[in-house]
């Protein structure tokens, strides 16, 4: 079964050194070490000497398959924290104590971590964990502000929530794996044509009220549209996606403007059309709405007479926003069909002013709606594109390798 977990962009074959130092975060780390490890990176984990109060290296050796550091001071430890440093794509310390903190900042080669920073000119992330009250300690704070400005270095975190040790009221929790991964992810993925440009997605399902408590709707998640807008925050765009009420957690980094009917989306996507380079219509919004929406609970009739429900048509938001669009900008949409998919998609494609258009076929078992993967033909002006099945980040992935070679055409 494809999985979100499976190898993929940005991660896949990047090499990451994961530098762990002694705070009770450090479990945690094992977690981010597993996922990034699924996702295909290769994984270098650096354990100091404190660190392994609280983790050991067979933890994570067994997580990430490969050897994990610890000494500088054996015989081909020199050599390889060089080769470390020089290799990695990215080096990522979490958690960040309070003492590496200021060692990272005076440039200490103490011991394999610090001196492995001293090595490496690629992007490093420090994810501080530590007593809030020590976060909030001004030597703390400058030795953290000399490490973003004098030295580069990119920080996440500390938040603020429940701590091992601490009065919990301000910031001093590591941020969690997950978006630790997401954040490696922009370090690793950014840098193309999406770098810094604007891109707008429409997502999820709308809902359009009957009564204070029914509604219309459809099963759309929404996992498309978020992996599509976290694939383009991880490629350094900045994001705004337009989405119906979904129960997925919001892509990291993104703008979300929730709305919950089709008029709200439609509003809100005429807001902001007009600023983005790209425009990926991926929401599934209800084609049709009542007429009336009754403003109390409708009673169950006492003789069990049923409701009959009158249904007016809902703006389209992608048709109606093509004259609303900058010029230059690079357009995606989806067609969900039960048969002639590909006529259908390429009718669409046309009426609607897609530039490429991801075509799915409706009612298929692990594909679609509510399902984790999806099997899509990409539909541009040239050959129409099988993808097999893959899991939606998958697709997302693809789908915007295909705009960032459009917008490579404009330019
Ligand atoms: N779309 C939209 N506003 C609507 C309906 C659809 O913006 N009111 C967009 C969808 O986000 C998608 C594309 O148009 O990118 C096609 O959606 P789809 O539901 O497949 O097509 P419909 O326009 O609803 O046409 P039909 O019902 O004939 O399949």
């Amino acid at each position: 079964m494809a999985s979100a977990d499976a190898p993929r962009p940005p991660w896949q074959g990047r090499r990451i050194v994961l530098g762990v130092t002694g705070g009770i975060a450090a479990y945690k780390s094992v977690t981010l070490a597993r996922r990034l490890t699924r996702l295909g990176a290769e994984v270098d984990v650096v354990l100091s000497r404190s660190s392994r109060e609280f983790v050991t290296p067979l933890t994570f050796e067994a997580v990430t398959g490969r050897p994990v550091l610890t000494d500088l001071f054996s015989v081909d430890g020199a050599a390889r924290h060089i080769r470390l440093g020089r290799e990695a794509d990215v080096v990522c310390i979490a958690p960040a104590t309070a003492d590496f903190i200021a060692r990272a900042a005076q440039g200490r080669a103490n011991e394999l971590l610090t001196t492995t920073l001293l090595v490496t000119r690629t992007p490093v992330l420090l994810c501080p964990a530590m007593n809030d009250r020590m976060w909030a300690h001004p030597q703390v704070q400058a030795n953290a502000g000399h490490c973003r400005e004098r030295l580069g270095y990119h920080q996440l975190g500390p938040v603020a929530g429940p701590l091992a040790v601490g009065e919990g009221d301000g910031p001093g929790r590591m941020v969690e794996p997950e978006v630790i991964v997401e954040h490696l992810g922009r370090l690793l993925g950014g840098g193309g044509i999406l770098e810094g440009r604007t891109v707008l997605v429409t997502s999820g399902p709308t809902r359009e009220p009957l009564d204070p408590v029914r509604y219309l709707g459809n099963r759309s998640s929404g996992r498309m549209g978020f992996a599509l807008a976290a694939a383009a925050w991880r490629r350094g765009a900045h994001v705004t996606v337009v989405t119906g009420p979904s129960a997925l957690p919001r892509p990291e980094g993104v703008e979300v403007v929730p709305v919950e009917t089709a008029r709200e989306m439609d509003a809100a996507v005429r807001d902001r059309v007009g600023e983005a380079d790209v425009i990926v219509y991926a929401a599934a919004v209800a084609d049709f709405r009542p007429v009336r929406a009754e403003e109390r609970k409708r009673k169950r009739s006492r003789d069990g007479e049923g409701w009959a429900v009158e249904l007016t048509a809902n703006p389209d938001i992608a048709s109606g926003t093509k004259e609303h669009r900058k010029p230059g900008s690079v357009t995606v949409g989806f067609a969900l069909e039960s048969e002639d998919l590909l006529s259908n998609a390429a009718d669409k494609r046309e009426r609607k002013g897609f530039d490429l258009v991801v075509a799915n076929p409706a009612g298929e078992p692990d594909a679609g709606f509510e399902a984790e993967t999806n099997r899509v033909t990409l539909l541009g002006s040239g050959k129409p594109e099988e993808l097999p099945l893959l899991p939606k980040e998958a697709v997302a992935e693809m789908v915007l390798d295909r705009v960032e070679a459009l917008l490579r055409g404009r330019v």
